[in-house]
């Protein structure tokens, strides 16, 4: 071969290559990229809640040992009940500050440990639940930017380490389960006696459970779904009535603590139509008799399979789907343009003290309107492990906030397989890629956080630097959710129904969308809005619903 046909041919390949980018879709290289944000945040994430200051709140549990960051002004916890150290200086909460990329410590004075949360209406942190004497707390955070944890005694009914929550359209939080608490209860109170939920004690396997931390989204319809165990319910929570029970999933093995995979509510997309409809995504977790296996050194290779299911269906069915890698303890964040990340965990084990192995270090995208079988695709590797008690969410620039791990009862730097991790990182999915600056859409209008109403026409302006394909743009919604033990509360994505894009002035569009007509669709308070070109999100706005 001379040169100039060697040139001839190198062009060739380059031109076809091109073409099969194009093809492809740009926005879907594979990749994504990670970078160290805090060499050390003093504790380990394993709660994490996005605000709407853009602050992250993080905690771990307060009966650890000494972290390493002190408790603010010289502070110290005397506590009498703390299994660990009845006298500790050191925070096992932190605010991380986004923007500025700083940490602030902050004072919770009982034990938080495997609790849960829901942001309410207003914008403000509702945790409930713990361990020891942190288990019928209620604690609430303002996000004030120097507010600290107010405790609320006796703020539970029951006991409730372990339970999920969900933000209702009335803008209460249910609570469901834990540990042996077959019920749920509202916060605020609204009840005198919790409710009994038998569907948790028929999904409890003796010993090992397998339904703790429930998987539970609120339907379309205003109704929940619960799944736990392989089983699944939708659930009538304002007459206590089970209105359809789905079929378990295909095998039977364990999708719940401590078998734990993870679920999401796939985006809403059809809020136009009279009819509307939703689907379920739940994937990995342990084949069942994991645990014992495992306590007894055997560790079983993780699941790596996927159901997906219509619950609206009256009918309706699971469709299975195999990820590239098998995976327990992976955390399922919807990204602003609808794709699913599948991130953290790992290959072998179970959620637990030293239970788990073989850590899964390559997030994996899902999308789920690729067709059945293309759906997959796995993404660039962190250098850092994430097993037990780690945690990511989705920040406004579209990043996806990495912390924790620790499968240790307290904290462990040397001498383990999974040392502790304070190290808080960031995933920029392949979105953020500077060869799709051109494609990435920069909201004007709204020009910074706003109110909105139900059913409202909001007027949405952005500016493009390339060309703009008419087609591809969606505006949507995205609830920040409560991350702990690889299931996000109360995480929901709208893609809103609207009219068609206009030029407006050189490289600047107008689009108008309607917000959701209730608090079925979208439970009151904070979501942050996108606008999303060829699968290029904007940075997000805050708008708070009501
Ligand atoms: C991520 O993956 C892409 C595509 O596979 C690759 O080009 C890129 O170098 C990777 N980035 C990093 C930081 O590893
Ligand atoms: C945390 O503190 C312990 C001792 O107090 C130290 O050994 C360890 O290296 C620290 N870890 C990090 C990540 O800063």
């Amino acid at each position: 071969m001379n040169s100039t046909t060697f040139f001839l041919s190198c062009l060739l390949w380059h031109l076809i290559f091109i073409a099969g980018l194009h093809r492809k879709n740009l926005a879907y290289a594979a990749g994504g990229q990670w970078v160290v944000l805090q060499k050390s945040i003093g504790i380990t994430a394993m709660h994490m809640q996005l605000l709407h200051n853009d602050r992250v709140v993080i905690y771990d549990r307060t009966d650890f040992g000494k972290s390493n960051i002190s408790l603010p002004n010289g502070k110290c916890r005397n506590d009498p009940t703390d299994l660990a150290l009845k006298v500790d200086c050191t925070a096992h909460s932190v605010e991380y500050d986004v923007l500025a990329n700083s940490v602030r410590p902050l004072f919770i004075q009982t034990n938080t440990w495997c609790s849960s949360g829901s942001v309410a209406p207003d914008g403000h942190l509702i945790q409930t639940g713990g361990s020891n004497d942190g288990a019928r707390k209620v604690r609430t955070f303002q996000p004030c930017g120097i507010c600290d944890w107010v405790e609320i005694a006796n703020g539970l009914l029951a006991p409730r380490w372990y339970a999920t929550n969900q933000l209702l359209p009335d803008g209460r939080v249910i609570v469901i389960g834990g540990r042996s608490q077959f019920s749920y209860e509202f916060v605020p109170k609204s009840t005198t006696a919790v409710v009994s939920l038998p569907f948790l004690q028929q999904t409890n396997d003796p010993n090992q459970e397998n339904n703790l931390y429930p998987f539970v989204h609120l339907n379309v319809d205003g109704n929940l779904f619960i799944y736990a165990n392989n089983r699944a319910i939708l659930f009538d929570y304002t007459k206590s009535v089970v209105v359809r029970t789905y079929p378990s999933f295909p095998g039977g093995d364990p999708r719940n603590y401590p078998s734990t995979g993870s679920s999401v509510l796939l985006p809403l997309n059809n809020l136009g139509q009279p009819t509307l409809e939703a689907e379920v995504l739940i994937c990995g977790g342990a084949p069942r008799g994991s645990y014992a296996q495992a306590n007894s050194g055997k560790f079983l290779p993780a699941l790596n399979t996927c159901g997906r299911i219509k619950i609206t269906d009256t009918l309706p069915s699971w469709t299975v789907e195999k990820m590239p890698l098998a995976r327990i303890m992976g955390d399922m964040i919807l990204l602003p343009n609808g794709d699913v990340l599948i991130i953290n965990g790992a290959a072998a084990g179970v959620a637990g003290w030293e239970l788990g192995r073989n850590a899964v270090q390559s997030p994996v995208l899902y999308r789920p309107n690729n067709a059945l079988g293309s759906r997959f695709e796995v993404q660039n590797a962190s250098s850092i492990p994430r097993v037990y008690h780690s945690s990511a969410v989705l920040l406004r620039d579209g990043r996806i906030l990495v912390g924790g791990s620790d499968p240790h009862s307290t904290y462990r730097f040397t001498g383990v397989l999974y040392p502790t991790e304070l190290r808080l990182e960031a995933f920029s999915p392949a979105y953020l890629g500077p060869e799709f600056s051109n494609l990435r859409p920069k909201i004007i209008l709204p020009f910074s956080q706003i109110k909105v109403i139900y059913g409202q026409i909001l007027v949405v302006r952005f500016s493009v630097p390339g060309a703009l394909s008419k087609n591809g743009v969606a505006v949507t919604m995205v609830a920040p959710s409560f991350a702990t033990h690889s299931f996000s509360m109360n995480q929901r994505l709208l893609v809103l129904g609207g009219s068609t894009t206009r030029l407006v002035s050189r490289s600047v569009y107008q689009t108008t969308v309607s917000l959701p007509k209730s608090g079925i669709i979208a439970p009151p308070g904070y979501y942050l809005l996108f606008v999303v070109h060829q699968n290029v999100p904007s940075v997000g706005i805050w708008v708070q619903i009501q």
